[in-house]
């Protein structure tokens, strides 16, 4: 008789398999990302089990080995010494036991006794709807070296979810860590009614047995504006304060915001480790973009709080899928709490991916009519400091399908500035990044982007002494700003064709004064 090891292995293997047989046609894809992580081939979502051991950070990601559809889950792996550059590792968990016969869903790493521990979920489909026919159950896995993972024999660790106003089956997505002399664990859920979401906290002494503490935050507080179920919590202390993350579906849009499909969110407060209770402030966004879900943290040798998330969002349209790949992750942003928020920058790694870059300065941007607004680009391939530019104005050496921008605009007289982003010249394709001064807002625009999806979203942003300082980091097909060092951030997902590699800056209503330009072609 095989023993469960010997059947995981087996069931890695056929997965392995599966995607060798994809990974060299999806390579070919113009779609494909160059830094940022994904399967090499078919289906990705959430970042799972981040983590920092022995010397190096390790992603784990709920992975669909034999579709680019979404299906029983598996977890790929990668790891990174520099966050910048990833190698693939063998595919980790496969879902080949009773409790998690439909997959091995969302969970954390945690390192104890030199070993790295994996704690997931497993899931079960027990009938045909997939909102109520579920059992979901927390497992382990243990690996001496972060590479072969072995199952607990005793699994699963949590076999049910706890008494009172605690739905039953909706109970995934394991995060843990270590405080005091304890482990402790969040898990994900929503009330018995399934109108609010709600996180669970459990206690253990050794990481497999659990008892639980209490629900942390959310369920019976008013918290039905926060969407009927928080998915993805995690939880870490941040310059003095506890923050909560979670994803919870469900909300509904408020003015400009919330118009995801799902949001991703953390709140500031106070853990009371003993009664399980979180004291906390209200829910702020982590990404004001269109694809930002589910994001996990760890914390490195440094002491740094690094976030990943899945920069794909459910049920949206994904181009990708038929090239035989859907879903990545962000770049890695390290959280710092200032002044009461929690900011978000680049790993300052990334600047391992610069090639040579070039640099601008002190560049007046023009108003310019919509007529002539891109009518003669060519001809400003070099401009002086002194010269006024009309229309959208182009750099030599600033394009590409790969590239970082550091960008200050100081906003003079206009209305309105920004960029166009993967701008194409024949096919009229356009990302629109504008500065709107007087609703105070950065608004990214899609519409105009390629295939996928359009749509705008504007996130509240107060420029500082009249300027504005973007961090812009483009890939083949995803863009991720970061304003204001860090107050900001704005991750999607955009499908240009090849040849949309423009990019433009303008104003409106006045006059703007680009005070600084750099930009550098990233590659790994
Ligand atoms: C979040 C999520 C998790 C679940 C996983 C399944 O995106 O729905 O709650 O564990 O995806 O793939």
């Amino acid at each position: 008789m095989t023993s469960p090891q010997e059947k995981h292995f087996e069931a890695l293997e056929r997965a392995e398999a599966s995607i060798a047989e994809a990974r060299e046609r999806v390579a070919q894809d113009r779609w494909r990302l160059r830094y940022h992580v994904a399967a090499p081939a078919y289906w990705i979502n959430d970042p799972n089990g981040f983590s920092f051991y022995r010397g190096e950070y390790h992603l784990f990601y709920q992975h669909h080995p034999y579709s680019p559809e979404w299906g029983p889950m598996y977890w790929g792996h990668v790891k990174s010494r520099d966050l910048a550059h990833w190698e693939h590792l063998p595919i980790a968990l496969a879902p080949t036991e009773d409790y998690e016969r439909d997959g091995c869903f969302s969970g954390s790493a945690i390192e104890k006794d030199g070993k790295l521990w994996l704690m997931y979920t497993g899931n079960v489909w027990t009938g045909e709807n997939r909102d109520h026919d579920l059992k979901q159950v927390q497992a382990l896995a243990c690996s001496e070296d972060g590479i072969l993972f072995e199952k607990l024999a005793n699994n699963p660790v949590i076999a049910a979810a706890p008494e009172g106003d605690v739905h039953p089956f909706h109970f995934r997505d394991p995060k843990v860590w270590e405080h005091g002399n304890a482990y402790y664990c969040v898990l994900g859920s929503q009330t018995t009614d399934r109108r609010s979401g709600q996180v669970l906290l459990y206690r253990s002494s050794n990481l497999t047995d659990w008892s639980f503490v209490n629900i942390m935050a959310g369920g019976q507080e008013p918290t039905e504006t926060l969407g009927y179920m928080w998915e993805c919590p995690d939880v870490f202390a941040l310059n003095g304060h506890d923050v909560l993350v979670c994803s919870p579906q469900g909300m509904k849009p408020v003015g400009d915001l919330y118009h995801n499909l799902h949001q991703s969110g953390y709140m500031l407060g106070k853990l009371d480790y003993d009664t399980g209770r979180f004291e906390h402030g209200e829910l702020q966004l982590l990404d004001y973009g269109f694809d930002f879900y589910a994001p996990q943290t760890t914390e490195d040798d440094q002491g740094r709080r690094i976030m990943i998330a899945w920069m794909t969002m459910w049920e949206d349209k994904m181009p990708e899928q038929v090239r035989g790949w859907a879903g990545a992750m962000t770049i890695p942003r390290v959280l710092t709490l200032e002044n009461g928020r929690i900011l978000s920058r680049p790993v300052p790694e990334l600047v391992n991916l610069r090639g040579e870059g070039v640099s601008y300065e002190q560049i007046r941007i023009a108003d310019a009519s919509p007529e002539n607004a891109y009518a003669e680009s060519e001809e400003y391939a070099m401009p002086s400091a002194s010269s006024v530019i009309r229309g959208g104005q182009e750099f030599a050496g600033v394009n590409g399908d790969c590239l970082e921008l550091e960008v200050e605009f100081d906003a003079g007289s206009a209305a309105s500035f920004g960029l166009s982003l993967r701008v194409g010249e024949t096919s009229g394709e356009e990302t629109l990044l504008t500065y709107d001064r007087e609703q105070q807002k950065l608004i990214l625009d899609r519409e105009r982007s390629g295939a996928g999806s359009g749509g705008i979203r504007k996130a509240p942003l107060a420029l500082r002494e009249d300027r504005l300082r973007l961090r812009i980091f483009i890939d083949r097909s995803s863009v991720e700003i970061f304003a204001q060092d860090g107050e900001l951030a704005m991750s999607a997902r955009i499908y240009p064709g090849v040849d949309s590699t423009g990019i433009r800056f303008f104003a409106e209503g006045g006059e703007s004064v680009l005070t600084a330009l750099h930009c550098w072609p990233l590659d790994r």
